[in-house]
């Protein structure tokens, strides 16, 4: 399925911000044929090594325990070159330029469960953002903005799902700061 800026508009109205990037780009779900371009992107960005079979899985929509994964991709379109040779136009590959990959658990079971029961509203499901990143080239731009965005509205479509939520190492001060922008509260601190 592909999103087009256009598409989702209508589900980003309290978006005001949109831009050139923004609209050069396109957004669909994972395919098997991203296999390699998301274990390289996830290698690039993160610390922590994720199996093979996490991202076969994942480029089939399957998530961990075998539940279903949200996922989002922001991809360059093919562009046209011309050649050395002559003057024949060939087709770039587009590009995964970032993703996010999200998954809904059933609250009794999310990993830090504890924190969603303090008080009586307890949530039923809630949401983890697994992994989410954009290349450098295409960051400060809102892009991660846009996809948690997407993602909030989207979790806001089920009555018992109360929490999107994640972990993030303390030295990614990027991160930190990012989600901090986009409203989310730091709960706890673990130790390493
Ligand atoms: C963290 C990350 C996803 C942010 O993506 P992004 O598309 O650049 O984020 P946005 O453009 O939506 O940023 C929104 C706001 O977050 C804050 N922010 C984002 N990156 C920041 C940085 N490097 N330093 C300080 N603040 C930052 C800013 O307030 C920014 O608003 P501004 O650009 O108007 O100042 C991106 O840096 C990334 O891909 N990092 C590598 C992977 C990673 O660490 N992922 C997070 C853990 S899952």
């Amino acid at each position: 399925m592909r999103f087009s800026l256009d598409l989702v508009r209508g589900a980003w109205d309290d978006w005001c911000l949109y831009t050139d990037i923004m609209e050069e780009l396109e957004y669909r779900e994972l395919q098997e044929s991203d296999f390699e371009a998301l274990k390289s992107l996830h290698g690039d960005f993160f610390p922590v090594k994720y199996s093979d079979m996490f991202f076969a899985n994942a480029c089939k929509g399957v998530g961990l325990r075998g539940g279903q994964l949200y996922n989002l991709v922001a991809v360059q379109p093919p562009r046209g070159m011309s050649t050395w040779e002559g003057e024949e136009e060939e087709e770039e590959e587009e590009r995964i330029v970032g993703f996010l990959l999200a998954q809904v658990f059933d609250a009794s079971t999310a990993e830090d469960a504890d924190l969603f029961f303090p008080t009586l509203l307890s949530p039923k499901r809630v949401c983890y953002v697994l992994t989410l990143g954009f290349i450098p080239e295409y960051r400060r731009a809102g892009l991660a903005s846009l996809f948690i965005l997407k993602l909030r509205n989207d979790m806001e479509l089920d009555p018992y799902c109360g929490a999107v939520y994640l972990h993030v190492i303390t030295t990614n001060n990027a991160a930190l700061h990012f989600y901090s922008h986009n409203d989310f509260l730091c709960l706890r601190s673990l130790q390493g």
